[in-house]
């Protein structure tokens, strides 16, 4: 008979999604529950911390209870609960944070604190741990979402049986982060929020070629990113395009109606507009893939692992895949439920720690600003 392997409860409260899983054995995922709160955030075009944190305190009981049912345990079962500390927004981090703590204290189980960007790199290798992979480590991982573009080395060693990982940052946004230029660009498009996933499709039918927006110049740092520059090019291009109000102003009273899918806003977008998107995306992916890959070579690593929500786009994916073989790099994206926020990245980061004893006590406390390194 086979050891039992250790289930791991994650809480995620950081931005957005409330979300908690129960991870087997570090890897194998028996539920992973994410209650995204986008429908409210939609008509401010961004996430309102406020609102967030009161969403998360309305759904986490309700979302750490279907957790644990679709994955038939019960509380007692679980072996210790892996909560995210930061970093994040204070009050949604709060939230999960302090229900995490009452859970380990009233079941007298261990509670591990958690970096969201851990988790983010974790994304990555519990599926891949999942399939039977081994990601060949040091590698250079890109986190990039709506509130962080990113770069780290990341490393691992073993300790006493147990594999540990260790991070160092390489560079990271001086400004917008990626996901947030998407969002910005499709706010000022009215292609709806999140951007994101809607100019992703739109990209497709557009000419990727057709405007140049020149590369961001790095002072310092070449492994920063910056992505107000491209943002406020699409502003500029709109504003000596006054002939691209009109459907702008059809797209918003669209989006009004509730009409949020990528082709109903298609059949609204001149090719004029979808040069402008598939031109924008060409110059976001390029200078990701970019940087990363010029990270890789210089940290002479063989591994590439790209992980946030923006790493579900279609042309990132394809991009890194066909730079990296060219490069005989190996190149590791999670799945799409796994590239944005969810619990069981923080229930897979928190398995070493939880192996190797690190364990918190009543007086942890949420950190917005916690780095990763
Ligand atoms: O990781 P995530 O769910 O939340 C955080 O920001 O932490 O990422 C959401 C971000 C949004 O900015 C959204 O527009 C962007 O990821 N996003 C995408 C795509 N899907 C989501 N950006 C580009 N292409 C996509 N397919
Ligand atoms: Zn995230």
């Amino acid at each position: 008979m086979t050891a039992r392997e250790n289930l791991i409860l994650g809480i995620e409260s950081s931005c957005d999604e409330t979300a908690a899983a129960v991870v087997a054995g570090g890897c194998r995922i028996l539920s992973s529950v994410v209650a995204s709160q986008v429908d409210i955030h939609r008509k401010y075009g961004g996430v309102v911390p406020e609102l967030a944190s009161r969403e998360h305190l309305r759904r986490i009981v309700p979302v750490v209870r279907e957790a644990l049912e679709q994955a038939g345990v019960a509380l007692p079962d679980v072996d210790a609960i892996a909560v995210t500390r930061g970093p994040g927004l204070i009050g949604a981090l709060l939230v999960g944070v302090t229900y995490g703590k009452v859970l380990a204290m009233a079941l007298k189980k261990p509670l591990i604190a958690v970096n969201h960007l851990e988790g983010h790199v974790h994304a990555v290798l519990l599926e891949a741990h999942a399939a039977g992979r081994r990601p060949e480590l040091p590698a250079v991982c890109l986190i990039v979402s709506g509130g962080h573009t990113l770069l780290y080395r990341v490393e691992s060693a073993s300790s006493n049986g147990a594999e540990r990982f260790s991070y160092a940052r390489i560079g990271g946004t001086r400004d917008d982060a990626a996901g947030e230029a998407y969002d910005k660009v499709a706010k000022m498009l009215a292609f709806g929020y999140p951007g994101g996933p809607v100019l992703d499709q739109l990209a497709a039918y557009g000419n990727p070629e057709a405007i140049r927006f020149g590369e961001p110049k790095m002072r310092g740092n070449a492994y920063d990113f910056s992505f107000s520059g491209i943002k406020t090019a699409v502003f500029y291009h709109l504003r000596r395009h006054p002939e691209l109000a009109p459907e702008i102003e059809a797209r918003r009273e669209a989006l009004a109606r509730g009409e949020r899918k990528a082709d109903a806003l298609r059949a609204l977008a001149s090719p004029a507009t979808l040069d402008l998107v598939a031109s924008f995306q060409r110059a976001v992916v390029s200078d990701l893939v970019n940087r990363t890959l010029a990270a890789a070579e210089q940290h002479a690593v063989r591994t590439i692992l790209v992980s946030g929500g923006v790493a579900a786009n279609r042309e990132l994916r394809a991009t890194f895949k066909a730079e990296a073989q060219r490069r005989n790099l190996a190149v590791h994206f999670p799945s799409r439920a796994l590239s944005t926020d969810n619990a069981a990245m923080i229930a897979a980061a928190g398995y070493p720690r939880f192996l190797a004893g690190e364990h918190e006590d009543a007086t942890l406390n949420a950190e917005a600003n916690l780095p990763l390194s």
